[in-house]
């Protein structure tokens, strides 16, 4: 049965289960012919407002690979300033409105990559997706998140590269099947600066999609998700099974741990307040990801979504490990996200 058709990819969330396990089928069909010309003749503009190394460079090189061309943009450095809300007396430095440049961009491409971060003053504002949903919004092309407040892209590698591992890609075995039960760790970690809770949110987004048995390890209770992605988590576990539970002790939570994810992010509460969250994530330097803790795992897998501070978040031991999976989860990046760009103008084919 052919899954049903996506107007945009913003979350996994909106794909049923057959459309997610039909992209991350297509995605190994990619991993193992490179090429092909599910884009021949089309094109996507990828909008960057945050830095990026494995984003750009994945979708650049997805689209020329599938015959199709990537046009760049940065808004505010290369490309005008852009205003996103409705009604507003554009006298800032907006020279251009979201509804003008995603209409011109329709006309221009076949598909458009946002890329916006949160401005990490009031989560209130930021859990509304403006940017993103701005161009979905006003677009008339499919609109495909390279992170935002989720990282929808980063968890189809994820989950490529943990189905890989754990044998879901050999033939004759069920990638439906083969995380049921693992018992996964998301852990957050230091990082000197407050950082996105969008790769969080996805981990926790993807692995209780897949039934997997999934603590989410962070210091106190104010590193806890929005309640938006604990809610998707929860409903996940009671569609697929698996369970969902906070821990702030390391020792029990890295107990027999299949998988260990690690991501560093900055406290909901203290948006805005970030000197005040400082002396608190401080404290818990010791959340690094090592070899002591990885020896109380499962002889788990580590990963993380990538750029990571060595010695900081992991140690080089850890980094170094055979036991990592980090680099071929950024290797998937390509090709689950030529899954997604094909599926999106095959379907407006
Ligand atoms: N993981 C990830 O999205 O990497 P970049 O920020 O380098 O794109």
């Amino acid at each position: 049965m052919q899954p049903a058709p996506i107007q945009h990819f913003l979350n996994t969330q909106d794909l049923s289960r057959a459309g997610l396990d039909a992209l991350l089928a297509e995605a190994a069909r990619y991993k193992r012919h490179r090429a092909g010309d599910a884009l021949k003749g089309k094109s996507i503009a990828l909008l960057f407002f945050n830095a990026s190394l494995r984003t750009r460079a994945s979708f650049e090189l997805g689209a020329f690979q599938l015959g199709g061309h990537a046009v760049v943009l940065q808004p505010g450095k290369d490309a005008w300033p852009i205003e996103f809300e409705l009604g507003t007396v554009m006298d800032g430095e907006a020279e251009e409105h979201i509804a003008e440049v995603a209409r011109v961009l329709s006309r221009y491409v076949d598909l458009i990559g946002v890329r916006a971060f949160p401005k990490f003053v009031d989560w209130s504002q930021d859990r509304e997706d403006r940017v993103l949903r701005g161009f979905a919004r006003h677009a008339t092309v499919p609109v495909i998140n390279m992170e935002t407040i989720t990282h929808p892209c980063q968890e189809l590698a994820h989950a490529m590269a943990l189905q890989e591992h754990f044998g879901g890609s050999e033939p004759g075995s069920d990638p439906e099947r083969v995380l049921r039960g693992k018992k996964y760790v998301l852990t957050w970690t230091y990082h000197p600066k407050p950082l996105n809770t969008a790769v969080a949110n996805s981990a926790l987004t993807i692995a209780t999609r897949m039934g997997m048995d999934v603590t989410l390890l962070c210091p106190t209770p104010d590193y806890v998700l929005d309640e938006r992605y604990m809610g998707w988590a929860a409903q996940n576990v009671a569609e697929n099974g698996g369970s969902l539970r906070v821990s702030h002790d390391i020792e029990s939570a890295y107990a027999g741990a299949d998988v260990v994810y690690a991501k560093s992010w900055g406290a909901l509460p203290y948006f805005g307040n970030w000197e005040a969250e400082k002396p608190i994530r401080d404290r818990y330097r010791h959340f690094i990801v090592d070899e002591a803790k990885m020896a109380l795992t499962n002889d788990g897998v580590f990963s993380h979504c990538l750029p990571l501070r060595r010695n900081v978040k992991a140690t080089d031991a850890v980094m170094d490990s055979p036991r990592c999976i980090a680099i071929d989860e950024a290797e998937n990046r390509l090709h689950v996200q030529k899954a997604v760009m094909a599926r999106l103008v095959a379907q407006r084919a």
